[in-house]
């Protein structure tokens, strides 16, 4: 049986843009309460009826009062989505240490952290779910520019999968959901060089699933009753089955 989604208290990781705003966007439009989490205020604030906190998941201590703030302003907790995420780009070859420590230090250590922060609150929650925003990148490397992004995405399916097998006992069931590209969102801003921001901003654009489809996919999954856990969902347009 599927839970009324107005009956769902959801705090979304990277709620500030992309995947994670469309999400709450989404929820708070069928009357979840939905908290976000993000470093950037102002784009969290321009979200209406969203609970705003403020925070970078890549300082443990500020990822846990921040799931700290959100379990209180929500009255409890029922699903936390793992949305944050950045993507740098660029060979090994030609890496930098830095963006590559930011990779893990949000995709992995981030998600773990806020993940850690979360499940007492989830332990006392409804029908209670983690969906941790992964990638098919976290299945197979597809281009040579991407591995290090690769890798942490491949980590967070073998922390969901772990995950999973240590939050059964509670009732909390965990969910993956892989993507290949996703419709306008900002993650590719951030590459260093331009025209490779560019094209990897076509290329998603071209070969992405649009957001509001994204969107029904995660509403469907928050609205899953407590007997059935979804334990992956693979994500692709039509015409890039890859
Ligand atoms: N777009 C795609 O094609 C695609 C495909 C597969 C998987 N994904 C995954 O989807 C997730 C969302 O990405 P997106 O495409 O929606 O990109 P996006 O628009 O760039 O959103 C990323 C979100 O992560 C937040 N974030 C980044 N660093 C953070 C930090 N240190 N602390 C807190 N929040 C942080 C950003 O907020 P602030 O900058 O305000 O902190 C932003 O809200 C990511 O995990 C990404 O890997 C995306």
């Amino acid at each position: 049986m599927s839970i009324p989604i107005a009956d769902r208290r959801v705090l979304v990781t990277g709620a500030s843009s992309g995947i994670g705003a469309a999400t709450a966007v989404a929820l708070l439009e069928r009357g979840a309460r939905v908290a976000g989490l993000a470093r950037r205020h102002g784009r969290l604030s321009e979200v209406g009826g969203l609970l705003a906190v403020p925070a970078d998941v890549s300082d443990p201590a500020a990822a846990g009062s921040g799931v700290d703030s959100a379990v209180t302003a929500l009255g409890g907790l029922d699903v936390l989505i793992n949305a944050a995420g950045v993507s740098f780009g660029g060979s090994i070859e030609d890496g930098d240490l830095q963006e590559w420590r930011m990779t893990f230090d949000v995709n992995v250590l981030g998600l773990l952290a806020i993940t850690r922060a979360a499940i007492p609150a989830l332990r006392e929650g409804r029908a209670p779910l983690i969906i941790n925003v992964s990638s098919m990148s976290g299945h197979r490397i597809l281009s040579p520019r991407n591995t290090v992004y690769g890798a942490s995405k491949h980590a967070v399916q073998a922390i969901t999968t772990g995950l999973r097998k240590e939050l059964a006992p509670a009732g909390i069931r965990v969910t993956a959901v892989s993507p290949s590209y996703v419709q306008d969102t900002e993650i590719h801003d951030h590459h260093r060089d331009p025209a490779q921001a560019e094209a990897a901003r076509t290329r998603g654009n071209e070969l992405g699933v649009p957001m509001l489809d994204f969107v029904e996919a995660m509403v469907y999954l928050v609205a899953t009753g407590p007997e059935m856990g979804i334990r992956q969902l693979d994500l692709s347009a039509t015409h890039q089955p890859d």
